[in-house]
């Protein structure tokens, strides 16, 4: 049950107005506000059904629940816009790569903090969305169904995000290249671009149904099972093998990992460099 009446959206970009127009199709009776910096950004966050807005604080003070999506690095600017003293009470999720749960509590003063890792597939309702909390929550109910209006959702414990993020964030883009290439290959062999793709796509999601169905398969059972002797599909495997694909593709997540942890480290020493003078500042004016 998604207990909050209104919901704001602070940077409606790529991953909110995805959330945005999740929210507005699946959710009855809440209102969601949504913040950008540009016209443009603004009004496509109008046009799926929030209410848009440039002013930050005012989405904060109007809202019970606030998801952030914006920029890491524009994080910091965010506050300013916002200021220290709204967030009471409030119940914020930050979809921000690498800003720690313990970033947030420094800077969100009195919030109840959460981070979730959704990916690009919550565009269909098919996000695989990470969740951490610091163990203070207790509108988790809440945080769930909201991420759940995008897809399935995994609690995990904090430092499990950043291989999510290089594993499932990432994931879209790496399956895309494979999709890419495995549909050049038809074509180089003779089928159109058009059926090619099509059939790569057909062949992708029905192994994934497969493999779930038989929930107790390890894939190379599958692929055993294709594989008959002297045939096709051995013949392709060993191409992979030989050219050390699937070592490349254990590079690949580990890599995106790895850099997800780096810009962790980057974005949080920036912010609270940023965060502790700008609080210094609101000391002294006061
Ligand atoms: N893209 C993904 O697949 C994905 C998945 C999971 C998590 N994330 C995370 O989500 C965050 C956003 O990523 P994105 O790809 O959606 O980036 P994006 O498309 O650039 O969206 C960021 C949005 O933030 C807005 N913004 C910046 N400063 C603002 C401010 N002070 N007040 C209000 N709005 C402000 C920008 O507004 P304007 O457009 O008006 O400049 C922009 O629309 C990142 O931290 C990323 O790590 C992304």
């Amino acid at each position: 049950m998604l207990d909050a009446d209104s919901i704001a959206v602070l940077g409606a970009g790529k991953i909110g107005s995805i959330i945005i127009r999740a929210l507005s199709e699946k959710l009855d009776g809440v209102k969601v506000i949504a913040t950008g910096r540009s016209y443009e950004t603004l009004q496509n966050a109008a046009k799926l059904g929030a209410i848009a807005i440039r002013e930050n604080r005012k989405a904060v003070l109007e809202s019970d629940l606030i998801i952030i999506s914006v920029k890491p690095f524009h994080f910091p600017q965010l506050l300013k816009e916002t200021g220290f003293d709204v967030w009471v009470d409030k119940t914020v999720v930050s979809v921000m790569a690498g800003v720690t749960l313990s970033t947030l509590q420094k800077a969100l003063e009195g919030a109840e903090v959460y981070r979730a890792m959704p990916n690009l597939n919550a565009y269909v309702g098919r996000s695989a969305t990470a969740i951490a909390e610091n163990g203070s929550g207790y509108r988790k109910n809440t945080v769930d169904a909201l991420f759940k209006t995008l897809g399935t959702t995994y609690w995990v414990p904090e430092e499990y995000l950043d291989v999510w993020t290089g594993l499932a964030g990432s994931g879209p883009a790496f399956i895309a290249e494979i999709i890419d290439a495995l549909a050049m290959g038809a074509v180089a062999s003779g089928l159109n671009r058009e059926l090619a793709y099509k059939a790569v796509l057909d062949v992708l999601e029905g192994t994934a149904l497969l493999l779930r169905a038989r929930s107790n398969i390890h894939p190379a059972q599958l692929r055993d099972e294709v594989a008959t002797p002297s045939g096709t599909t051995i013949r392709g495997l060993t191409v992979l093998e030989s050219r050390g694909v699937k070592a490349a593709l254990m590079e690949l997540v580990e890599q995106a990992s790895r850099r997800s942890r780096e810009i962790g480290t980057e974005v949080n020493e920036r912010v609270v460099k940023e965060l502790t003078f700008m609080l210094q500042q609101v000391e002294k004016n006061k």
